[in-house]
């Protein structure tokens, strides 16, 4: 039985199958799993205009978020390339929207479709600006 971690990042590379990627070529997968254990996959939407692709991570969120769940307990994430994929800067702001600093963020191995890395938004987006920011005026 694989724990969460080793299945998040199964269902990540398993999503990432579906990427629409023909411009860049470049596949993502991600897969989000709310407070509940509940898991969302997502992967990356490319467009001729290409300022409107959406990135699986974004994709992924978007679907948590739609289905009623309000937090992201863990992330797993792989990219089709040979360097591990982090998430890109826009992804990490939404990450630290719906995120806890420390919720895990699963960095995989397309090949073995196993977790390589382990890392949260603390460590990706220090100094954050967040929703407490306002909250707390
Ligand atoms: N991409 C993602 O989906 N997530 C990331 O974190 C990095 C980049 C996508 C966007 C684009 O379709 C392709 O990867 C190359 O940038």
């Amino acid at each position: 039985m694989p724990n969460t971690a080793e299945l998040m990042a199964q269902k990540a590379c398993e999503v990432m199958q579906y990427a629409y990627a023909p411009y860049s070529k470049y596949r993502v997968g991600a897969c989000v799993q709310a407070e509940d254990g509940t898991m969302f996959v997502g992967c990356n939407v490319e467009n001729i205009s290409y300022g409107l692709t959406i990135c699986a991570e974004r994709s992924a969120i978007t679907s948590l978020i739609s289905a009623g769940k309000k937090k992201i307990k863990a992330i797993a994430i792989v990219g089709s390339g040979s360097e591990l994929c982090t998430p890109c800067g826009a992804c990490r702001q939404i990450i630290r929207e719906f995120a806890a600093q420390d919720a895990p963020i699963y960095l995989c191995d397309p090949l073995t479709k196993k977790v390589v890395e382990t890392t949260n938004i603390k460590n990706l987006l220090p100094l954050s600006f967040g929703p407490e920011h306002l909250e707390n005026k």
